[in-house]
């Protein structure tokens, strides 16, 4: 159902001051409700904190009230319904939501407005959808988490390459690669949860600028909305959006994690590495070369990272240098976090679905592992633990790899006397020091990929991402 509010009595929707309406240009340039009323929620739930308090004031009669109350909530209907009639004269989503209620009940919806700015009510609303947008969002990266650590969970005994410059350095297990991920996905959790900790408090009050001339219970207002407590000062209330930039940059934060993971896949899956290989399901191939198989929805959530440090950019360089109140610039701080908040939680989800049916190759890493002199360290330390200077032990464990490079063959399949031939301390148990589960399994450290840590760091995951 469609109803049309009552024209008000000004020519223009601004009251007694204005002799003419906002021309037709200024007023599609100056309109949001195109995409506030993303907020209509908040904005409601708002109001009817507004309002029980007004009434608990006695600002509002219990009937007045009540009207209030079933406007807003008929309203609230409507918009879920997908039946609510915007109207575009009406700028935003609060000035919408206002003049229906005034059509709807009459007089008495121009009372909400008592006490209260859109100022303050913008600002109370992009907290309460700010603050579940986080929580949203880390439920989205807790679930990639989970999908990282389920797979992890399967490849404890899968030994692969560790690389530092895309140069095969140190062997590895490949749970213990994974379980990289899950740890950054838990400060970024972290972050937007430490977010949504500071943002909590309650704008609702702080008027245009000023506060208000009526007593309002501030508590209250905060106490409904789920607040910790209202803000402190009414002018950065209204006025600041740091809460915003702080979201942006957690959510940038988490996205450049995401890029990365992404990465790997992207490379990962090349004929080149041939680690992994995406799921049918999840890729794509060419028009033109049939033998193509291409992991685009890793290259896509790459891609849309330059979006989402692109609107903590935008945000940031729209707060920078604004005067102290609110200025109508602020406006324009609800799409970059839409569209961040949409980006990285979109981008959670499908790299949680890619991870989750991708294919690990357990051959072609295994291979990786024999190629690369990845025991060169191994051989230093083997030195230096019987007493050698590292720095010696460095350059002689260098000399059996440029040996090796000229025969051609693996660390461990130079002779001992070559070894000895290169320095004397050399004995036989060098050979078994050169075993790549070995030299894992020495790695026995907090962090490190010995199969019992790794294994403790899957049990903390587990339990921290309550996977039962
Ligand atoms: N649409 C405005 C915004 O999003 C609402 C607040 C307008 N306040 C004002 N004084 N014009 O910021």
């Amino acid at each position: 159902m469609c109803y049309r509010g009552a024209e008000m009595a000004t020519k223009s929707a601004w009251g007694g001051r204005f002799a003419e309406e906002l021309s037709e240009t200024a007023s599609k340039f100056l309109e949001s409700w195109q995409f506030d009323q993303r907020l209509a929620e908040e904005d409601i739930a708002g109001s009817l904190a507004h309002a029980a308090m007004l009434q608990h004031i006695g600002v509002l009669s219990a009937d007045e009230f009540a009207k209030i109350e079933r406007g807003l909530k008929g309203i609230r209907d409507d918009i879920r319904g997908g039946t609510f009639q915007w109207d575009p004269k009406r700028e935003d989503v609060h000035m919408n939501v206002e003049a229906e209620l005034t059509a709807r009940e009459g007089e008495v919806g121009g009372k909400l407005h008592t006490g209260r700015s859109r100022n303050d009510q913008v600002a109370t609303d992009l907290r309460l959808f700010a603050r579940s947008a986080c929580g949203r969002v880390a439920d989205a990266l807790d679930a990639l988490a989970r999908a990282l650590v389920t797979r992890a969970e399967g490849e404890v005994d899968t030994l692969l390459p560790a690389y530092t410059h895309v140069q095969r350095a140190q062997p590895n297990r490949l749970a213990h690669h994974l379980m990289a991920y899950v740890e950054m996905l838990r400060r970024d959790r972290g972050r937007l949860d430490d977010a949504a900790r500071r943002m909590n408090e309650s704008p609702l009050g702080s008027g245009a600028v000023c506060g208000t001339t009526f007593a309002l219970d501030r508590a209250m207002t905060s106490e409904a909305l789920g607040f910790a407590r209202p803000t402190a000062n009414s002018l950065d209330a209204t006025a600041d959006r740091d809460f915003v930039a702080e979201t942006l940059a957690a959510l940038s934060i988490a996205q450049v994690h995401l890029s990365r993971l992404a990465e790997e896949l992207v490379l990962w899956s090349t004929q080149e590495f041939g680690f992994v290989e995406m799921a049918d399901a999840h890729t794509t191939g060419s028009s033109m070369m049939p033998q193509k198989k291409n992991p685009d929805i890793a290259e896509v959530v790459r891609g849309k990272t330059g979006r989402v440090v692109g609107d903590l950019v935008n945000l940031l360089v729209t707060l920078k240098a604004l005067p102290l109140g609110y200025n109508r610039d602020l406006q324009e701080d609800k799409l970059p976090l839409f569209d961040a908040v949409d980006t990285v939680a979109a981008c959670a989800a499908v790299l949680a679905d890619a991870v989750s049916a991708m294919r690990f190759n357990r051959e072609r890493m295994r291979a990786a592992l024999g190629a690369g002199f990845v025991t060169a360290t191994e051989v230093a330390d083997w030195l230096a633990a019987r007493g050698v200077p590292f720095r010696q032990a460095h350059e002689v464990a260098g000399k059996i790899v440029a040996k090796a490079l000229s025969e051609g063959c693996e660390l461990a399949a130079l002779s001992l006397e070559t070894y000895q031939s290169i320095h004397p301390m050399f004995d036989a148990s060098i050979f078994s020091a050169l075993d790549f589960e070995t030299a894992i399994e020495r790695r026995d450290l907090l962090g490190a990929p010995a199969r019992a840590r790794v294994l403790t760091a899957i049990a903390e995951a587990r339990g921290r991402l309550k996977m039962g």
